[in-house]
Protein backbone atom coordinates (compact mmCIF):
# COMPACT_ATOMS: atom_id res chain seq x y z
CA UNK A 1 0.00 0.00 0.00
CA UNK A 2 1.36 3.50 -0.61
CA UNK A 3 1.10 6.35 1.99
CA UNK A 4 -2.16 8.74 1.11
CA UNK A 5 -0.38 11.87 -1.00
CA UNK A 6 -1.05 15.12 -2.34
CA UNK A 7 -1.46 14.19 -6.01
CA UNK A 8 1.87 16.17 -7.08
CA UNK A 9 3.78 14.18 -5.07
CA UNK A 10 2.17 10.63 -5.61
CA UNK A 11 3.17 11.91 -9.87
CA UNK A 12 6.93 12.40 -8.60
CA UNK A 13 6.83 9.49 -6.64
CA UNK A 14 5.53 7.32 -9.40
CA UNK A 15 8.14 9.25 -11.65
CA UNK A 16 10.99 8.14 -9.56
CA UNK A 17 9.83 4.56 -9.16
CA UNK A 18 9.46 3.74 -12.38
CA UNK A 19 13.68 5.25 -12.88
CA UNK A 20 14.14 2.89 -9.99
CA UNK A 21 12.50 0.09 -11.67
CA UNK A 22 14.43 0.67 -15.07
CA UNK A 23 17.40 0.38 -13.27
CA UNK A 24 19.93 -2.10 -14.81
CA UNK A 25 23.10 -2.02 -13.14
CA UNK A 26 26.13 -3.82 -14.81
CA UNK A 27 28.93 -2.11 -12.57
CA UNK A 28 29.79 -5.34 -10.44
CA UNK A 29 33.21 -5.22 -11.27
CA UNK A 30 33.42 -2.32 -9.55
CA UNK A 31 31.47 -3.42 -7.24
CA UNK A 32 28.20 -6.18 -6.84
CA UNK A 33 24.81 -4.43 -6.60
CA UNK A 34 22.41 -5.57 -5.39
CA UNK A 35 23.76 -7.66 -2.62
CA UNK A 36 21.91 -11.41 -1.83
CA UNK A 37 18.69 -10.28 1.29
CA UNK A 38 20.71 -12.45 3.22
CA UNK A 39 24.03 -9.67 3.40
CA UNK A 40 21.75 -7.07 4.29
CA UNK A 41 19.96 -9.13 7.17
CA UNK A 42 23.04 -10.47 8.44
CA UNK A 43 24.35 -6.42 8.86
CA UNK A 44 21.15 -5.64 10.32
CA UNK A 45 21.22 -8.41 12.61
CA UNK A 46 25.19 -7.59 13.73
CA UNK A 47 24.01 -3.76 14.08
CA UNK A 48 20.98 -4.32 16.23
CA UNK A 49 21.43 -7.48 18.22
CA UNK A 50 25.14 -8.14 18.21
CA UNK A 51 27.06 -4.53 18.44
CA UNK A 52 30.31 -5.85 20.33
CA UNK A 53 33.64 -5.44 19.70
CA UNK A 54 35.41 -8.29 18.31
CA UNK A 55 37.90 -10.26 20.39
CA UNK A 56 38.53 -7.58 22.68
CA UNK A 57 35.81 -7.27 25.99
CA UNK A 58 34.51 -10.47 28.13
CA UNK A 59 31.04 -9.80 28.01
CA UNK A 60 28.46 -11.35 25.36
CA UNK A 61 28.06 -8.61 23.12
CA UNK A 62 31.98 -8.82 22.27
CA UNK A 63 32.65 -12.71 22.49
CA UNK A 64 29.28 -13.04 19.53
CA UNK A 65 31.09 -10.09 17.96
CA UNK A 66 34.00 -12.31 17.73
CA UNK A 67 32.44 -15.30 16.64
CA UNK A 68 30.57 -13.58 13.71
CA UNK A 69 34.66 -12.79 12.67
CA UNK A 70 35.24 -16.63 13.19
CA UNK A 71 32.54 -17.81 11.07
CA UNK A 72 33.33 -15.17 8.23
CA UNK A 73 37.33 -16.99 8.69
CA UNK A 74 35.91 -20.19 8.25
CA UNK A 75 33.50 -19.06 5.46
CA UNK A 76 36.19 -17.78 2.95
CA UNK A 77 38.79 -20.52 3.94
CA UNK A 78 36.01 -23.29 3.38
CA UNK A 79 35.37 -21.28 -0.01
CA UNK A 80 39.38 -21.60 -1.00
CA UNK A 81 39.91 -25.20 0.01
CA UNK A 82 42.27 -23.58 2.83
CA UNK A 83 42.42 -26.15 5.83
CA UNK A 84 43.85 -23.60 8.40
CA UNK A 85 41.19 -20.28 8.40
CA UNK A 86 44.01 -18.33 10.42
CA UNK A 87 46.19 -18.06 7.39
CA UNK A 88 43.11 -15.61 6.24
CA UNK A 89 43.99 -12.36 7.32
CA UNK A 90 40.91 -9.50 7.09
CA UNK A 91 41.92 -6.36 5.51
CA UNK A 92 39.42 -3.34 4.46
CA UNK A 93 40.16 -4.27 0.65
CA UNK A 94 42.13 -6.21 -1.82
CA UNK A 95 44.57 -2.69 -2.16
CA UNK A 96 45.24 -2.85 1.54
CA UNK A 97 46.26 -7.17 1.06
CA UNK A 98 48.18 -6.07 -2.13
CA UNK A 99 49.95 -3.27 -0.11
CA UNK A 100 50.84 -5.68 2.92
CA UNK A 101 52.65 -8.45 0.88
CA UNK A 102 54.48 -5.90 -1.80
CA UNK A 103 55.82 -3.64 1.45
CA UNK A 104 55.88 -6.43 3.58
CA UNK A 105 58.40 -8.80 1.08
CA UNK A 106 60.25 -6.06 -0.37
CA UNK A 107 61.03 -3.99 2.86
CA UNK A 108 64.47 -4.36 2.57
CA UNK A 109 65.16 -4.38 -0.86
CA UNK A 110 64.56 -6.53 -3.78
CA UNK A 111 63.02 -7.03 -7.23
CA UNK A 112 59.48 -7.85 -8.49
CA UNK A 113 57.84 -8.75 -11.31
CA UNK A 114 54.75 -7.68 -12.22
CA UNK A 115 52.75 -7.80 -16.06
CA UNK A 116 51.01 -5.33 -17.64
CA UNK A 117 47.85 -6.37 -17.42
CA UNK A 118 47.94 -4.70 -12.90
CA UNK A 119 45.91 -2.58 -11.43
CA UNK A 120 46.97 0.52 -9.84
CA UNK A 121 46.91 -0.84 -6.31
CA UNK A 122 50.01 -3.55 -7.34
CA UNK A 123 51.81 -0.79 -10.08
CA UNK A 124 51.56 2.39 -7.82
CA UNK A 125 52.87 0.77 -4.69
CA UNK A 126 55.59 -0.57 -6.42
CA UNK A 127 56.44 2.82 -8.08
CA UNK A 128 56.36 4.24 -4.86
CA UNK A 129 58.83 2.08 -3.42
CA UNK A 130 61.55 1.82 -6.58
CA UNK A 131 61.00 6.03 -6.86
CA UNK A 132 62.35 5.99 -2.63
CA UNK A 133 65.13 3.72 -3.90
CA UNK A 134 63.49 0.72 -1.77
CA UNK A 135 63.43 -1.98 -4.11
CA UNK A 136 62.53 -2.28 -8.44
CA UNK A 137 60.40 -4.17 -10.72
CA UNK A 138 59.93 -4.99 -14.28
CA UNK A 139 56.55 -4.93 -15.66
CA UNK A 140 56.48 -8.32 -18.09
CA UNK A 141 53.66 -7.33 -21.20
CA UNK A 142 50.95 -8.79 -22.11
CA UNK A 143 49.10 -9.30 -25.52
CA UNK A 144 46.48 -6.49 -27.12
CA UNK A 145 43.70 -9.15 -26.27
CA UNK A 146 45.08 -8.75 -22.69
CA UNK A 147 46.40 -12.34 -22.44
CA UNK A 148 49.79 -13.31 -21.37
CA UNK A 149 53.05 -15.55 -22.31
CA UNK A 150 53.81 -17.09 -18.88
CA UNK A 151 56.96 -18.03 -20.56
CA UNK A 152 58.18 -14.24 -20.33
CA UNK A 153 57.38 -14.04 -16.70
CA UNK A 154 60.53 -16.48 -15.92
CA UNK A 155 62.56 -14.73 -18.51
CA UNK A 156 61.99 -11.23 -16.59
CA UNK A 157 63.21 -12.78 -13.25
CA UNK A 158 66.19 -11.71 -12.00
CA UNK A 159 68.95 -13.35 -9.41
CA UNK A 160 67.28 -10.14 -6.96
CA UNK A 161 63.32 -10.90 -7.29
CA UNK A 162 62.09 -11.56 -4.04
CA UNK A 163 58.23 -11.39 -5.71
CA UNK A 164 56.16 -12.08 -9.10
CA UNK A 165 52.82 -10.58 -8.83
CA UNK A 166 50.27 -11.24 -11.60
CA UNK A 167 46.20 -10.82 -11.57
CA UNK A 168 43.90 -13.62 -11.70
CA UNK A 169 41.73 -11.65 -14.35
CA UNK A 170 41.78 -8.22 -15.71
CA UNK A 171 39.56 -5.81 -14.29
CA UNK A 172 39.57 -4.04 -17.49
CA UNK A 173 39.61 -6.77 -20.41
CA UNK A 174 37.91 -9.67 -18.15
CA UNK A 175 41.29 -12.38 -19.32
CA UNK A 176 42.26 -14.84 -17.44
CA UNK A 177 46.00 -15.20 -16.83
CA UNK A 178 47.84 -17.96 -16.66
CA UNK A 179 48.40 -17.88 -13.17
CA UNK A 180 48.62 -22.19 -12.84
CA UNK A 181 51.91 -21.83 -15.25
CA UNK A 182 53.44 -18.83 -13.62
CA UNK A 183 52.93 -20.45 -9.89
CA UNK A 184 54.89 -23.42 -11.11
CA UNK A 185 57.63 -21.77 -13.02
CA UNK A 186 58.11 -18.97 -9.85
CA UNK A 187 57.97 -22.75 -7.20
CA UNK A 188 60.87 -24.07 -9.51
CA UNK A 189 62.97 -20.55 -8.81
CA UNK A 190 61.78 -20.25 -4.82
CA UNK A 191 60.06 -16.34 -5.82
CA UNK A 192 56.64 -16.66 -3.91
CA UNK A 193 53.66 -15.76 -6.09
CA UNK A 194 50.68 -13.03 -4.73
CA UNK A 195 47.50 -13.10 -7.02
CA UNK A 196 45.34 -10.51 -7.14
CA UNK A 197 41.85 -12.26 -6.98
CA UNK A 198 39.64 -8.89 -7.08
CA UNK A 199 37.92 -10.08 -10.11
CA UNK A 200 37.71 -13.79 -9.63
CA UNK A 201 36.97 -14.98 -5.71
CA UNK A 202 33.27 -16.08 -5.96
CA UNK A 203 33.29 -16.21 -9.82
CA UNK A 204 35.60 -18.83 -10.17
CA UNK A 205 37.21 -21.74 -8.86
CA UNK A 206 40.48 -20.91 -6.73
CA UNK A 207 42.29 -23.83 -5.42
CA UNK A 208 45.44 -21.36 -3.67
CA UNK A 209 46.56 -24.53 -1.89
CA UNK A 210 47.23 -26.61 -5.50
CA UNK A 211 47.67 -24.50 -7.32
CA UNK A 212 50.95 -23.68 -4.73
CA UNK A 213 50.00 -19.79 -4.53
CA UNK A 214 51.89 -18.25 -1.89
CA UNK A 215 49.68 -15.16 -1.36
CA UNK A 216 46.08 -14.67 -2.47
CA UNK A 217 44.21 -11.02 -2.14
CA UNK A 218 40.88 -10.48 -2.79
CA UNK A 219 38.25 -7.92 -1.96
CA UNK A 220 34.59 -8.89 0.08
CA UNK A 221 32.72 -6.88 -2.02
CA UNK A 222 32.73 -8.11 -5.38
CA UNK A 223 31.30 -11.41 -6.57
CA UNK A 224 31.66 -12.42 -3.22
CA UNK A 225 28.80 -9.60 -2.66
CA UNK A 226 30.00 -8.82 1.25
CA UNK A 227 30.04 -4.99 1.75
CA UNK A 228 32.77 -2.74 0.68
CA UNK A 229 35.08 -2.29 3.77
CA UNK A 230 35.68 -5.62 3.34
CA UNK A 231 38.57 -8.53 1.89
CA UNK A 232 41.52 -10.05 2.38
CA UNK A 233 44.39 -12.42 2.18
CA UNK A 234 45.60 -15.64 2.18
CA UNK A 235 48.99 -16.38 3.31
CA UNK A 236 50.04 -19.78 2.78
CA UNK A 237 51.95 -21.40 5.39
CA UNK A 238 55.48 -21.78 5.61
CA UNK A 239 55.41 -17.78 4.53
CA UNK A 240 55.54 -14.84 6.07
CA UNK A 241 54.31 -11.28 6.32
CA UNK A 242 55.17 -8.07 7.66
CA UNK A 243 52.55 -6.15 8.88
CA UNK A 244 51.55 -2.27 7.21
CA UNK A 245 49.88 -1.33 10.50
CA UNK A 246 51.03 -1.65 14.18
CA UNK A 247 48.65 -1.70 17.36
CA UNK A 248 45.77 -3.59 19.05
CA UNK A 249 44.90 -6.92 18.90
CA UNK A 250 42.94 -7.98 22.00
CA UNK A 251 45.88 -10.76 21.97
CA UNK A 252 49.86 -10.51 24.05
CA UNK A 253 48.57 -6.87 25.21
CA UNK A 254 51.36 -7.04 27.97
CA UNK A 255 53.90 -7.00 25.02
CA UNK A 256 55.18 -4.02 23.26
CA UNK A 257 55.77 -6.02 20.03
CA UNK A 258 53.21 -7.08 17.52
CA UNK A 259 52.23 -11.10 17.69
CA UNK A 260 53.48 -12.92 16.08
CA UNK A 261 51.31 -15.36 14.91
CA UNK A 262 48.16 -14.57 12.21
CA UNK A 263 45.78 -13.34 11.93
CA UNK A 264 46.80 -10.82 14.71
CA UNK A 265 50.08 -10.03 13.34
CA UNK A 266 48.38 -8.33 10.51
CA UNK A 267 44.90 -7.57 11.70
CA UNK A 268 45.44 -4.44 14.35
CA UNK A 269 42.67 -1.92 15.57
CA UNK A 270 39.15 -2.98 15.49
CA UNK A 271 37.76 -5.46 12.50
CA UNK A 272 34.77 -4.59 10.22
CA UNK A 273 32.87 -7.36 12.11
CA UNK A 274 29.30 -5.46 10.94
CA UNK A 275 31.15 -5.85 7.39
CA UNK A 276 32.27 -9.45 8.40
CA UNK A 277 28.82 -10.61 8.81
CA UNK A 278 27.74 -9.71 6.16
CA UNK A 279 30.59 -11.10 4.10
CA UNK A 280 29.93 -14.20 5.63
CA UNK A 281 26.46 -14.26 4.34
CA UNK A 282 27.85 -13.18 0.98
CA UNK A 283 30.44 -16.40 0.93
CA UNK A 284 27.24 -18.60 1.98
CA UNK A 285 25.34 -17.59 -1.09
CA UNK A 286 27.88 -17.96 -3.23
CA UNK A 287 28.76 -21.84 -1.50
CA UNK A 288 25.08 -22.34 -1.82
CA UNK A 289 24.77 -21.43 -5.79
CA UNK A 290 28.03 -22.65 -5.94
CA UNK A 291 31.00 -21.18 -8.03
CA UNK A 292 30.33 -23.38 -11.19
CA UNK A 293 26.57 -22.20 -11.73
CA UNK A 294 28.12 -18.55 -11.10
CA UNK A 295 30.45 -19.16 -14.00
CA UNK A 296 27.68 -20.79 -16.15
CA UNK A 297 24.92 -17.64 -15.67
CA UNK A 298 28.15 -15.32 -16.33
CA UNK A 299 29.32 -17.12 -19.64
CA UNK A 300 25.68 -17.25 -21.03
CA UNK A 301 25.58 -13.47 -20.39
CA UNK A 302 28.80 -12.95 -21.68
CA UNK A 303 27.69 -14.56 -24.89
CA UNK A 304 24.23 -12.63 -25.01
CA UNK A 305 26.28 -9.15 -25.04
CA UNK A 306 29.34 -9.82 -27.40
CA UNK A 307 27.32 -11.29 -29.90
CA UNK A 308 24.83 -8.20 -29.65
CA UNK A 309 27.47 -5.75 -29.49
CA UNK A 310 29.28 -7.77 -32.72
CA UNK A 311 25.76 -6.86 -34.98
CA UNK A 312 26.18 -3.06 -33.75
CA UNK A 313 27.98 -0.93 -36.24
CA UNK A 314 30.83 1.24 -35.03
CA UNK A 315 31.62 -0.95 -31.93
CA UNK A 316 35.00 -2.47 -31.11
CA UNK A 317 35.30 -4.51 -28.43
CA UNK A 318 38.23 -5.70 -26.34
CA UNK A 319 39.84 -8.78 -25.02
CA UNK A 320 39.95 -12.38 -25.64
CA UNK A 321 37.00 -13.17 -27.70
CA UNK A 322 36.16 -16.93 -26.04
CA UNK A 323 34.13 -17.36 -22.50
CA UNK A 324 37.01 -19.77 -21.59
CA UNK A 325 39.92 -17.22 -21.70
CA UNK A 326 37.97 -14.68 -19.26
CA UNK A 327 35.54 -13.18 -17.05
CA UNK A 328 32.29 -11.83 -16.94
CA UNK A 329 32.73 -7.89 -18.29
CA UNK A 330 32.84 -6.66 -21.78
CA UNK A 331 34.89 -3.92 -22.35
CA UNK A 332 33.89 -1.73 -25.72
CA UNK A 333 34.11 1.94 -27.25
CA UNK A 334 31.46 3.21 -29.84
CA UNK A 335 33.23 5.64 -32.82
CA UNK A 336 32.59 9.03 -32.68
CA UNK A 337 32.09 8.91 -28.76
CA UNK A 338 33.88 8.96 -25.62
CA UNK A 339 33.86 6.66 -23.02
CA UNK A 340 32.48 8.42 -20.65
CA UNK A 341 29.60 10.28 -23.37
CA UNK A 342 28.60 6.63 -23.38
CA UNK A 343 28.14 5.56 -19.71
CA UNK A 344 26.55 9.36 -19.25
CA UNK A 345 24.29 8.55 -21.81
CA UNK A 346 23.25 4.89 -20.78
CA UNK A 347 23.06 6.24 -17.02
CA UNK A 348 20.97 9.35 -17.42
CA UNK A 349 18.88 8.02 -20.23
CA UNK A 350 18.29 4.54 -19.65
CA UNK A 351 19.34 4.11 -16.05
CA UNK A 352 21.83 1.88 -17.15
CA UNK A 353 25.35 1.94 -14.53
CA UNK A 354 28.40 0.98 -16.07
CA UNK A 355 31.90 2.20 -15.91
CA UNK A 356 33.92 3.94 -18.52
CA UNK A 357 37.30 5.49 -18.09
CA UNK A 358 40.77 3.98 -17.49
CA UNK A 359 39.60 1.59 -14.92
CA UNK A 360 42.42 2.61 -12.41
CA UNK A 361 44.48 0.06 -14.48
CA UNK A 362 46.38 2.92 -17.05
CA UNK A 363 48.72 -0.15 -17.67
CA UNK A 364 46.12 -2.65 -19.17
CA UNK A 365 44.83 0.30 -21.02
CA UNK A 366 47.87 0.97 -22.67
CA UNK A 367 48.33 -2.83 -23.29
CA UNK A 368 45.58 -2.65 -25.14
CA UNK A 369 45.43 0.59 -26.92
CA UNK A 370 43.26 2.57 -25.33
CA UNK A 371 45.41 4.03 -22.68
CA UNK A 372 44.13 7.81 -24.48
CA UNK A 373 40.21 7.34 -24.33
CA UNK A 374 39.40 4.80 -22.14
CA UNK A 375 36.76 2.72 -22.59
CA UNK A 376 33.39 1.30 -21.51
CA UNK A 377 32.59 -1.26 -19.18
CA UNK A 378 29.90 -3.72 -18.39
CA UNK A 379 30.63 -5.85 -15.83
CA UNK A 380 27.77 -8.77 -14.17
CA UNK A 381 27.19 -10.26 -11.09
CA UNK A 382 24.86 -13.74 -10.78
CA UNK A 383 22.25 -11.24 -10.20
CA UNK A 384 22.40 -10.19 -13.58
CA UNK A 385 19.74 -11.17 -15.89
CA UNK A 386 19.27 -11.79 -19.78
CA UNK A 387 16.93 -9.06 -19.71
CA UNK A 388 19.27 -6.85 -18.51
CA UNK A 389 22.14 -7.33 -21.19
CA UNK A 390 18.82 -6.78 -23.88
CA UNK A 391 18.71 -3.02 -21.96
CA UNK A 392 22.10 -2.39 -21.98
CA UNK A 393 21.95 -3.72 -26.31
CA UNK A 394 18.85 -1.67 -26.94
CA UNK A 395 19.92 1.22 -25.30
CA UNK A 396 23.63 1.13 -27.33
CA UNK A 397 21.49 0.63 -30.52
CA UNK A 398 19.66 3.86 -29.92
CA UNK A 399 23.22 5.75 -29.39
CA UNK A 400 24.98 4.35 -32.21
CA UNK A 401 21.79 5.09 -34.18
CA UNK A 402 22.25 8.46 -32.72
CA UNK A 403 25.42 9.65 -32.70
N1 LIG B 1 38.97 -1.96 -9.39
C1 LIG B 1 37.56 -1.72 -9.43
C2 LIG B 1 37.08 -1.58 -10.85
O1 LIG B 1 37.63 -2.22 -11.70
C3 LIG B 1 37.11 -0.64 -8.55
O2 LIG B 1 36.15 -0.86 -11.13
Amino acid sequence: MLPAMPGAEAACYHQRMEVLSRQTYLDNAATTYPKPEAVYRAMDHFAREVGGSPGRSGHHRSLEAGREVLRARDAVARLFGIDDPSRIVFTKNATEALNLVIQGVLTSGGHAVITSLEHNSVWRPLEAMARAGTSSYSIVEGGPDGLLDPSLIEEALLPSTRLVVCTHASNVTGSLLPICDIAELCARRGIPLLVDAAQTAGRYVLDPVGTGIQYLAFTGHKELFGPQGTGGLYVAPGWEVEPLLYGGTGSRSESSLQPDFLPDRCESGTLNAMGLAGLRAGVGFVTATGVDEIRRHEGELFERLSSGLLSLRGVTMYGPPDWESRVGLVLFNIKGLTSSEVASRLDAAYGICVRSGLHCSPLAHRTIGTLENGAVRASFSYQNTGEDVDCLLDALSDICRSR
